[in-house]
């Protein structure tokens, strides 16, 4: 809900457990009041009340204290807006109006000289949701230089820590947390993708735990190049700035009517500790974020680890039988059905099934996987090129480049240019035609190199393709699933490169990394799981020793265990697998079907972090309960420790299913559960049930 003080000048947002709150001054300074437990529009009166300290020569009262610091004036902090005219660089903003829309939103309107900038705050659950429209009212041209979608200010507190996930490829969010010192500390990508390097995340805290204390979270949406910068301030306030675009060199060029909005620059409150504060993530992206949330995601089978490049009807057909056998529900073609795609040095463009490969189109191979009791999927890379293409021996204009300069090639492929509309109409046109072509549900949408080169020959403002370029992704994907409604789509970026809160509004889930290891899973699922729901986690079951990274031999047990954590999935070569592998593999995915309602659309309590020994995970929906529990290895002949549980009723009884035994709920919630789990690469699957 949103509160108005009398004054019509200072505004309360509030959530179920949390408010935020932010006060004008006769000045026009918007000043930041409040962010954390829900308060009273008295308390933000109160606040606002509170005078600001005076000027100095070496010092702005202003800083750390607005919720949209813009360029110029006696500011010193980084400025989240940066705007260029004919005249002058800078903003002096005068206060228009206010408007809300609904019980939730809020916008505040203000205009400098031609220049209107309204900023918007949307309440969902404890969620504030930010971001920021600039239009050009009458400027020839206004030039955005930097034009963030939010400033978050926290209060003063000592000693903040900075949690972040960081990556590469193979080795995504990894969690690490660090105290936060004087200065600024940036991530982002430069890259034109999200990037595994980062996840537009950070959480912010001074001594909370799993379970218990006051944590601040912050998340971009947005799937090309990003900023965050958290500032420790001089007098040791914090702020962070975010938004699209790595560095301030433009972002966009405003014809007089244009305007451009930000992205959804997305934070919470929370005092129920990293738990509290991911279970409020996972039910905001349930609720508002991912579509069709509600529906449970299909057990997958994906070839790409089984057969790689070298790809047939027969042969795909082949592992479809086996992967029906085991229960699995959507068979996913993965790479090398298309063009002269034989290795990755060709074909990427051109979206049309290898005649020699398919001599029948996919239709027929999609039939019988129908026909087996399965969903069909497949694999599609379309904002790339490979030189050794059909499409780019038509179109070689079509690519980011430079005049004059190299074509760098990564994989051996370049980015085409997707803020063009012809590319656009290219694209529409060859997915529109393959998704009607056959039987198509599923669509694993891939994006496997950085940008490098981006120009744009003969456009007047070429640094627009970087802003552009996703817009275009976006209207891509949400016309397709517009005219292709029972189509799902997963992103996949070289495994996590592209997940964000952006792509997330319009896939069902995402390829949370290439490295299919169960153990090295366990600690990127639990750096994933810190902002992102398991209902999106896509999480195969490959072969042992894993042939994708690290030859680690580990028993089937371990890798079901392991995938069930989120959507599971099966990627390993099945026409290998004993037929006492495929036996208990069928047992694994009757299991997981079970077990799938609480694991996709549960709360999730992360119990014990993988760090060597036990961890596991809990998730909870209602009377059901399901713990997995991993064993990396036991020592010194010690029994794992009994896993204390989280969110019961102490007053209830809980029974096992697995042991048949009846627990109170106080004393699993204070002394635990046992998993018998021994040796080494054990893991377990328990559920509960109160009675
Ligand atoms: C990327 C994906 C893989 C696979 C290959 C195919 O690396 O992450 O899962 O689809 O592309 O080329």
């Amino acid at each position: 809900m949103v509160d108005i003080a009398e004054d019509g000048r200072t505004w309360l947002l509030s959530g179920p457990a949390s408010s935020y709150a932010l006060h004008l001054t006769d000045a026009d300074e918007l000043l930041h009041l409040h962010w954390g437990p829900r308060i009273a529009i008295e308390d933000a009166e109160a606040l606002a009340r509170d005078p600001l300290p005076g000027y100095w020569p070496f010092e702005s009262p202003l800083d750390g204290r607005e919720e949209y610091p813009v360029e110029g004036g006696p500011r010193f902090v980084r400025p989240a807006l940066s705007v260029r005219t004919e005249e002058r660089r800078g903003t002096e903003w005068r206060f228009g109006s206010y408007a809300t829309q609904g019980d939730n939103e809020l916008h505040l309107r203000f205009d400098d000289d031609g220049i209107t900038i309204t900023l918007h705050y949307r309440m969902r659950g404890d969620v504030v949701e930010r971001w920021v429209t600039v239009e050009n009212g009458g400027h020839a041209r206004v030039e955005l230089l930097r034009a963030d979608a939010a400033t978050w200010t926290l209060p003063d507190r000592d000693g903040w820590r900075l949690s972040q996930l960081h990556g590469r490829w193979a080795a995504e969010s990894r969690l690490t947390t660090a105290p936060l010192t004087y200065g600024e500390k940036v991530i982002g990508s430069r890259r034109g993708h999200t990037g595994h390097q980062h996840l537009p995340w950070v959480a912010l805290d001074t001594d909370a735990t799993e379970e218990h204390g006051e944590v601040y979270g912050c998340a971009l949406g947005w799937s090309g190049s990003w900023r965050m910068a958290v500032a420790q301030l001089p007098d040791a306030r914090v702020q962070i700035t975010g938004g699209a675009g790595y560095d301030d060199s433009g972002l966009l060029l405003l014809q007089p009517g244009e305007s451009y909005t930000t992205p959804v620059f997305a934070g919470l409150w929370s005092e129920g500790g990293f738990g509290g504060a991911s279970r409020t993530w996972h039910a905001y992206q349930r609720a508002y974020v991912v579509p069709d949330a509600e529906r449970d995601r299909p057990v997958l089978f994906n070839s790409w680890e089984a057969t790689n490049f070298d790809i047939s009807e027969e042969q795909q057909l082949a592992l479809a039988r086996r992967a029906a056998g085991i229960g699995v529900e959507l068979f996913v073609v993965d790479d090398g059905w298309f063009g002269a795609r034989t290795s990755d040095r060709a074909g990427l463009g051109d979206w049309t099934p290898n005649p020699d490969r398919f001599p029948q189109g996919l239709k027929s191979l999609a039939d019988q996987v129908h026909g087996l009791g399965m969903q069909f999927g497949i694999w599609v890379e379309p904002e790339m090129v490979n030189p050794d293409s059909e499409l780019y021996r038509a179109h070689p204009d079509w690519v980011q480049y430079q005049p004059g300069r190299r074509r760098t090639e990564l994989r051996n492929q370049l980015v085409l240019n997707l803020a063009r509309e012809d590319v656009q109409h290219y694209l529409w046109d060859q997915l529109d035609t393959l998704l009607s072509s056959a039987p198509i549900d599923y669509v694993k949408w891939d994006f496997n190199r950085c940008f490098t080169d981006a120009g744009w020959p003969g456009e007047a403002y070429p640094q627009r393709l970087w802003v552009d370029h996703v817009r275009a992704l976006y209207a891509l994907l949400d016309r397709l699933r517009a005219a292709h409604p029972g189509v799902a789509f997963e992103s996949c970026s070289g495994g996590g490169g592209r997940i964000d809160l952006g792509v997330l509004t319009r896939t069902d889930q995402v390829w949370t990394s290439d490295n299919t290891d169960p153990l090295d899973r366990l600690a990127i699922q639990h750096g994933f799981s810190q902002l992102h729901p398991a209902r999106v986690m896509a999480a195969w079951v490959t072969d042992s020793p894993n042939t994708q990274l690290n030859g680690r031999v580990s028993p089937l047990r371990f890798r079901f265990v392991s995938a069930m954590a989120g959507v599971l999935g099966i990627g390993g070569d099945l026409t290998e697998w004993s037929a006492e592998e495929l036996a208990e593999a069928r047992r694994w995915v009757d299991l997981y079907k079970e077990i799938r309602p609480v694991v996709q659309h549960g709360e999730l309590y992360r119990l014990r972090p993988p760090a060597g020994g036990l961890s596991a995970v809990q998730y909870l929906r209602g009377a059901e309960i399901v713990v997995l529990a991993w064993l990396q290895a036991q020592s010194h002949g010690e029994s794992a420790p009994a896993l204390r549980l989280r969110g019961l009723d102490p007053a209830a009884s809980y029974e096992c299913r697995e042991t048949g035994e009846v627990h109170r709920g106080a004393v699993l919630l204070h002394h635990g559960l046992r998993t018998g789990l021994k040796g080494d690469l054990d893991a377990t699957v328990l559920r509960l049930r109160r009675i």
